[in-house]
């Protein structure tokens, strides 16, 4: 038995942690394992790939990125819409990249991804690929999983910012805006924000004027407190209902950013309080994955590779109630998982005078 492995799509501190567990637990069960480089793309011929052992792995549980490299661009981008709306992969780039795993003998590919990686990864399972999926993002708003390995880490990394922001933010008594990623969940914004310490955290999921922040930060300041941090969710629609983007991305997912910058702006001339904006970007998703994704991560690879041992193809790895587990690949990419805004989570921020200015 071979079993390949690829990632693609943005990259996620634990993916090294995949690509252990997956290739640990195929060495236990005397199984060949095979890393296909840069996603999807090292399927194409004459095929971008590398044989892996347990000893090419070692050591690589604490390092970010991805050891196999990763694109979110190139022939396989699928991902535009939902449902029927989504972009199907030329029938010509599938036949050509079968042509690679059909050659090489490979009894199972794992494809860890996002919406977009994972939905390549059904439409390949429909023509017959034997494909597992794993479910990886930074964002954690896949359906069907309740955590995604690689959040915890730029939870972290939100944390850390803005544990910076509060003492350089409370020397010069300003409002400090810290933007953060997520795309078009909240996930990030809001834990971050909780464990940060933030006084306002605008979200995706519950929309805002900028009249409550200002409000908010106010009544703050009449209460003696001469800082404050706000956490803004780079997909947090402004009050006329735009989301805030870079570009368009030619024609793929536009990039989001923008809305920190427009949030300090309105800040500054609704309380008159100095403030700045800092976009935090990519830190959140390279660096160091923390032990939770280290463990989750090697968890779902040997859970994946237990799936291609069961011939369980077409289904993904998956988090339920601190049990890992398996769900159809399909469940996971029909619509995101976002935050209800009526949330014990929620319900408890607001508990401690967390604004979400509405
Ligand atoms: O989906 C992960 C993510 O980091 C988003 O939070 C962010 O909007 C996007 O990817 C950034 O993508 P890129 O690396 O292409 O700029």
């Amino acid at each position: 038995m071979r079993i390949g492995i690829l990632n693609c799509g943005g990259d996620c501190p634990g993916l090294n942690a995949v690509i252990h567990g997956v290739v640990g637990a195929a060495a236990a069960k005397g199984w060949e394992a095979i890393g296909f480089r840069d996603g999807f793309e090292g399927l194409l011929p004459p095929g971008d790939f590398q044989f892996l052992t347990p000893k090419d792995t070692e050591g690589i549980l604490k390092q970010g990125g991805t050891i196999l490299g990763t694109t979110n661009k190139g022939n396989f981008a699928a991902k535009l819409g939902t449902d029927d709306d989504v972009a199907k992969v030329p029938q010509e780039i599938v036949d050509r990249a079968k042509r690679t795993l059909d050659q090489l003998g490979i009894g199972a590919l794992v494809v860890v991804g996002g919406d977009g990686s994972l939905t390549t990864a059904q439409q390949l399972y429909e023509q017959g690929w034997p494909v597992i999926g794993v479910p990886k993002t930074i964002d954690n708003d896949l359906k069907a999983t309740a955590m995604t390995f690689g959040f915890d880490s730029a939870v972290s990394s939100v944390v850390d910012g803005l544990d910076r922001l509060h003492t350089t933010g409370q020397s010069h008594k300003r409002v400090m805006v810290l933007e953060v990623m997520g795309r078009h969940a909240g996930w990030i914004a809001l834990w971050g924000g909780m464990a940060g310490a933030a006084n306002v955290i605008l979200l995706p999921e519950i929309p805002f004027s900028y009249e409550k922040v200002a409000e908010h930060l106010k009544k703050r300041e009449a209460m003696g407190y001469t800082s404050s941090l706000v956490v803004v969710a780079e997909g947090a629609k402004s009050p006329d209902g735009e989301i805030s983007t870079i570009d368009d991305n030619s024609g793929g997912q536009a990039r989001l950013g923008g809305i920190g910058e427009q949030v300090a702006a309105q800040i500054a001339e609704l309380t008159g309080k100095e403030t700045r904006c800092t976009t935090l970007g990519h830190v959140q998703r390279g660096g160091t994955p923390t032990p939770l994704d280290r463990i989750l991560g090697m968890r779902f690879g040997v859970m994946a590779a237990q799936l291609a041992e069961e011939g369980a193809f077409g289904r993904m790895v998956s988090y339920q109630s601190y049990h890992v587990d398996s769900v159809p690949i399909k469940e996971a990419v029909m619509e995101l998982r976002l935050i209800e805004p009526d949330t014990e989570v929620v319900r408890a921020a607001r508990a401690v005078d967390i604004c979400f200015g509405d």
